[in-house]
């Protein structure tokens, strides 16, 4: 998206969150938005919060204190299913597949939200879950083709380099055809040449589906490159908030980062 948001519409707003375990305060009275159409960078040190936002973002995690609103609605009590079905998708830090399933199998399961027909009207209306059926494949297949992985589609995920398991995960999240896509360090462990892949793909996703992107990266320059705005957490607190440019120029950010490794 241009960094030109001319009609900056919030698809989500985090207003206040506090978030504690126990003891630990993982996240402090955090605020931001997304706006519709952007890619929005959450980047911050080892255990700064970025995961447990994502878990709140997508209700994994429910929040002691603050307010989640979506497409301007505040979110009440709701179940993660239910906020994937409202149209929040979600990768994971360590990969989240069904290693003995084909890679087709496995995006398929990104599906399920939209599968109306359940068994009893499978058993009585055949013709139309097979119809149904029929159309979610071809989904399914305009994604691995988007994705350009046609050669492991039968491959059961489990046998496939880290590089592709990470691009199958997200052609799961991009198969539920989400308004809002969380990507939770979807290059860690990548060699530079699967990092450029994944960039590429998820700035195509962004401008062909037009789907809102939230990722985690550690990759500084991955992050200057890829996202419309950056938001910092440090500590679970939020320390900055901005254009790229303004947050690297950030003094609070850059004394974060001092001594912090790429990790
Ligand atoms: N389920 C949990 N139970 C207890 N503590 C947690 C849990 N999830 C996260 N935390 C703690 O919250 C803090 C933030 O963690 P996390 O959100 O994973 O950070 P990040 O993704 O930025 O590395 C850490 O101190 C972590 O140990
Ligand atoms: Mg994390």
């Amino acid at each position: 998206m241009d960094t030109d948001q001319a009609n900056n519409k919030a698809i989500l707003e985090v207003k206040n969150i506090s978030l504690s375990f126990g003891g630990v305060n993982a996240l402090s009275d955090v605020s931001f938005d997304i706006v519709e159409s952007e890619i929005r960078a959450i980047i911050g040190p080892n255990g700064a919060g970025k995961s447990s936002m994502l878990n709140v973002i997508n209700g994994f995690y429910n929040p002691q204190e603050g307010e989640i609103w979506f497409k301007g609605q505040k979110r009440k009590n709701l179940k993660p299913y239910h906020i994937a079905r409202q149209g929040i998708a979600r990768t994971f830090q360590n990969i989240a597949l069904f290693k003995g399933m084909s890679t087709l199998d496995n995006i398929m399961t990104g599906r399920y939200i939209h599968m109306k027909c359940n068994l009893l009207s499978q058993a009585l209306w055949w013709g139309k879950a097979e119809r149904e059926e029929m159309e979610h494949r071809k989904r399914v297949e305009e994604i691995i083709d988007f994705l350009e992985i046609q050669s492991i589609r039968k491959t059961p995920v489990g046998r496939l380099p880290y590089g592709l398991q990470k691009r199958v995960e997200l052609g799961r999240a991009l198969a539920a055809e989400s308004t809002l896509l969380l990507l939770d360090e979807p290059m860690a462990g990548m060699n530079l040449e699967e990092k450029e892949d994944m960039c590429r793909f998820i700035i195509d996703a962004n401008d062909q589906f037009g789907t809102t992107i939230a990722l985690i990266e550690h990759d500084m320059g991955v992050v200057m490159d890829l996202s419309d705005r950056v938001v910092v957490l440090d500590y679970g607190r939020k320390l900055a908030d901005g254009t790229p440019d303004e947050v690297r120029k950030n003094q609070d950010v850059i004394d974060a980062y001092l001594g912090v490794s790429n990790e």
